[in-house]
């Protein structure tokens, strides 16, 4: 029997039904109530569930959902998702209550690691650090063959790393998060000053040689670079994957980072740093993986 994996974001509630052999059979995207309010996301959740559902024989068995924020110990309550305007939300019991099917609840980021183990670029990998880079700053690691859950179950908030002691302010309430430092969110802001309105034009003028959008990718990429330098003295993952929207510009972006990385971190064999292959459906993918 089939099973359905979400991803929630801030933007768009992207589903897909993954059939038992771990393949996406169709998706669908709706988008995220711009009010936050959680009525209507239960209900977009209610109608991209039947739109999946729609002429398929078989039920789908149960659903897996991926959130950008923390999850309790228990796996039923989003402790904290900023962008969604998740607080303490018993998001288990009121999806299954709404849904009528089982529902298990993982982190994005986490989603997405498990889906590049799985199927993308960490396959193989025993033990393997993955970040996306998208609105926020995600991060996971497979640690001897598995997802690292924590040690007390509450996971792990890599893009919460203080990088600047009293640095730039994050979503989180904190000041200098990594998130606020290595994430799409900081080119918005560094770039809106020269028109600038999204993290891809700010790379696409970089590209065309523009001086600004150069050293806003270039302090960019050196902020990413000491992150993923402690990173690798911390845990010497056997290989690096990059992946979220940003992870979009490719070598432009991973050439430079890779020396950067390399020049900074303790060890002077170089860890392997990779684009994420799973693309924009893994946490979709690592969502449905999780559903039992
Ligand atoms: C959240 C993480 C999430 C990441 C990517 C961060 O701000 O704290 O839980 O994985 O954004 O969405």
């Amino acid at each position: 029997m089939a099973k359905i994996g979400f991803d929630i974001g801030g933007t768009n509630i992207a589903a897909g039904l993954v059939s038992d052999e771990g393949v996406l059979v169709k998706k669908g995207s709706l988008p995220f109530p711009q009010d936050k309010d959680f009525e209507k996301v239960m209900a977009t959740c209610e109608q991209l569930v039947a739109a999946l559902e729609e002429g398929e024989t078989e039920p789908v068995r149960s659903i897996g959902v991926a959130v950008p924020g923390s999850i309790d110990a228990t796996a039923s309550i989003v402790l904290n998702a900023f962008n969604l305007g998740f607080s303490n939300t018993p998001l288990k019991a009121a999806l299954e209550e709404r849904l009528q099917k089982p529902v298990y609840l993982i982190n994005d980021a986490d989603a997405a690691v498990l889906a590049e183990h799985r199927i993308g670029s960490l396959r193989g990998c025993t033990n393997a650090f993955m970040i996306t880079i998208g609105t926020g700053l995600g991060g996971g690691f497979i640690f001897n063959g598995s997802l690292y859950r924590g040690g007390r179950g509450n996971g792990t908030e890599p893009g919460h790393l203080i990088l600047v002691n009293g640095g730039r302010h994050c979503s989180c309430g904190n000041d200098g998060c990594a998130e606020a430092y290595c994430a799409a969110s900081r080119l918005v802001q560094d770039g809106r000053t020269y028109g600038w309105s999204n993290a891809k034009m700010v790379i696409d003028a970089a590209k065309a040689g523009d001086p600004f959008a150069t050293a806003i990718v270039n302090a960019f990429i050196d902020d990413i670079g000491s992150y993923l330098a402690s990173v690798i003295n911390l845990l010497d993952p056997e290989r690096i994957a990059v992946g979220g929207g940003v992870s979009a510009a490719g070598e432009f972006l991973m050439r430079p980072l890779r020396e950067n990385v390399q020049r900074k971190s303790f060890f002077t064999d170089p860890t392997e740093i990779v684009v994420a292959t799973a693309g924009n459906d893994a946490g979709i993918y690592g969502a449905a993986f999780i559903a039992e």
